[in-house]
Order: C-alpha cells, then structure tokens, then sequence
C-alpha cells in the first residue's frame, strides 16, 4: 500500500561539477586535482533521487534553463523513476551549476550558481503539483516558497518538511517563524541549529528554536557524529555508522529522503533515526550527490549490522516482504 505514496520535492535542479584536491589556490596561483567528476545535484533534486531508490513514488519541483544541461539533467531524473512533469524551463536564464571542491577527508566545499534555478515561484505551487501528494518537502532557503508550498499542502492535508539549509538560518527565527509554524519536519545541521539558537551546545540551541517555533520534529544532522530529534520536548540521538568517507556531498539530502521516507512509512522516531542514518552513511562512501544507495543496500547494511527486526519492519511496511 505505502509502495503507492508519492513525495513531493521543491528546490534547486543544478550540474554539480567535482573537483577533488588537498589545496585551494591563492590568486595567480593553480593547484593539482587527484579527480574530477560530474553529476546532477541540487539538494530537492538529490532528495527525489533518494526517495525513489528507497521505494517510494517521487516528484520533483524546480526550474531548469531551456539549454542542453537542463535537458540532460531531466533525462537524469526519469531514468531514476522521478516524475519530471511539473518541472519548468526558463529562456532567460542558464541551468543552476554548482562546482563542489571535494577534499581528501571527503569534505566539500561548494562554489553556487542559482541560475535558472531562481525562475521557481510561489505561481508554480499549484493543488494539481500536489494531486496524488502524501508529504511535500521544501529544500530551500526562500520564504515565500516555503510559505505557499505549507499553505497549499496544509490545505489539503498533506504533511511538510522543510531543509532551508545556510540561507533559511543566515534570516534569523523572527523572520522565517510565520513560514516555519506548523512544519511537520524541520531538518537542520549543526552550524545551522547554533545560528538559529544562539547557543554553541547544539541540544540547547535545538531547545532554544523548539521554543520559538512550532514544529512537530526539529531533527539535527551532526555530519559523521549522527543526527538528533527534538520531538515534544524530548531528545533522541542516533550515532552515525562507521564508514570511509569518499565525498560528502549530499548525504544530508539522502539524510532527509531516508527520514521522510520512514516517516511516510510511520516507523517509530528512534528507527527513522537510524534508517536514515544508515542511508546517509552508505551515501558517503560513494562520490557525488547522487550516490545514495537503494533500498536493498540500506537493508543489507542493516541486516548486517544486527538490525535484521527494523530492515523486516521497512520491507513490511513497503509491502515487499
Ligand atoms: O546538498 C548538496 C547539493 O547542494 C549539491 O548537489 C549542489 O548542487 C548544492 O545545491
């Protein structure tokens, strides 16, 4: 039954070009590179990649250039099983394109152009985008998005997450507050939680946000130390899994795509943690923002890893078992 719910993802669409390197150049100076590799990417993108792989119907909503980039990028997504129907193309503006300096430890660093991405308005965010809809996700950082995709899901009885990364918390809490209230998910990580917080102890900073803002679950992704979930009142932590870490890039989308996708599935809070933690930490073993893995790998590696009751638990509640 829950094979046939369909997640609905808004955001940036871009060509994620990777360079992989130890050293960052002065001016006039140039540096080696050890690889270089590109992919598609942009965080809402990545997210509708993530949750097809794991099982679920996936949609995706964003803006693209009408330029050879923008087509492959497409083409990208359907061969993955996204619904790319909703997509726009825009002429004034070129496909969003991202250069991802990736370091030794796995480590990136991100050097944006939004592009055509900026083309997406709250015009686009129609009931027909949402037909056939169970949870709507927001990976963006622009308010008025943030506030008509609520609006619109709310009205129809959808649920709403929302991972507005660096730009959202850089805005400050009594200016996305109106837009935030009512979420049903807010991913965030720890940079961010401390921003919005105001405090350097990232379970008080969460505390803090919890306060001010009505969320139903304010999750904090802590990079290789695993993620934490503020739910009424109460603090849950799952640590990360051990892994060899090969590029970073996106695991927070395939964080986020793994937790929805549990949440969809409505597993207990503690098992989300851990479902996600170990899509997000097989992701990081791969390169690109588009490495997260399948459901069968998640499964493997929980199995293997004693979690044979929460890998029977997804199959289960997927109906593939
Ligand atoms: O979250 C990772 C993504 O951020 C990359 O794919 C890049 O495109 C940037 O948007």
């Amino acid at each position: 039954m829950k094979k046939q719910s369909v997640v609905l993802s808004m955001g940036n669409l871009n060509l994620d070009i990777y360079i992989k390197t130890d050293a960052i150049p002065r001016p006039d100076e140039s540096v080696d590179a050890y690889e270089t590799y590109m992919g598609g990417g942009g965080s809402a993108a990545n997210f509708s990649v993530a949750v097809a792989r794991l099982g679920l119907g996936s949609r995706f909503l964003g803006s693209v250039g009408n330029d050879q980039f923008g087509d492959m990028l497409i083409k990208e997504l359907e061969s993955e099983g996204v619904d790319t129907r909703f997509i726009k193309r825009v002429s004034h503006e070129r496909t969003g394109t991202v250069v991802v300096i990736v370091g030794l430890d796995g480590s990136k660093r991100m050097i944006r152009y939004s592009g055509a991405n900026l083309g997406l308005t709250p015009n686009d965010i129609t009931s027909d985008v949402m037909s056939g809809v169970s949870h709507v996700h927001v990976a963006l950082g622009r308010v008025e998005i943030i506030e008509t995709a609520k609006r619109i899901a709310k009205s129809i009885g959808l649920t709403v997450s929302v991972d507005g990364g660096t730009p959202l918390a850089r805005k400050g809490l009594d200016v996305i507050r109106d837009a935030i209230n009512d979420v049903d998910i807010w991913f965030m990580n720890s940079f961010e939680a401390r921003e919005l917080g105001r405090s350097e102890n990232v379970v008080r900073a969460a505390e803090n946000i919890a306060s001010r803002v009505k969320v139903r679950e304010l999750i904090v992704t802590l990079g290789s130390r695993g993620a934490l979930l503020l739910r009424d009142g109460e603090v849950k932590y799952s640590d990360a899994f051990k892994v060899p870490p090969v590029d970073t890039t996106g695991a927070g989308d395939t964080f986020a795509a793994a937790y929805v996708v549990a949440s969809v599935l409505d597993l207990d809070p503690i098992d989300k943690l851990i479902f996600a933690n170990a899509a997000a930490s097989l992701k990081v073993t791969k390169r690109g923002a588009r490495s997260s893995p399948r459901l069968n790998e998640v499964i493997d590696f929980l199995e293997s890893l004693g979690y044979a009751k929460l890998a029977n638990e997804v199959l289960n509640r997927l109906g593939l078992s």
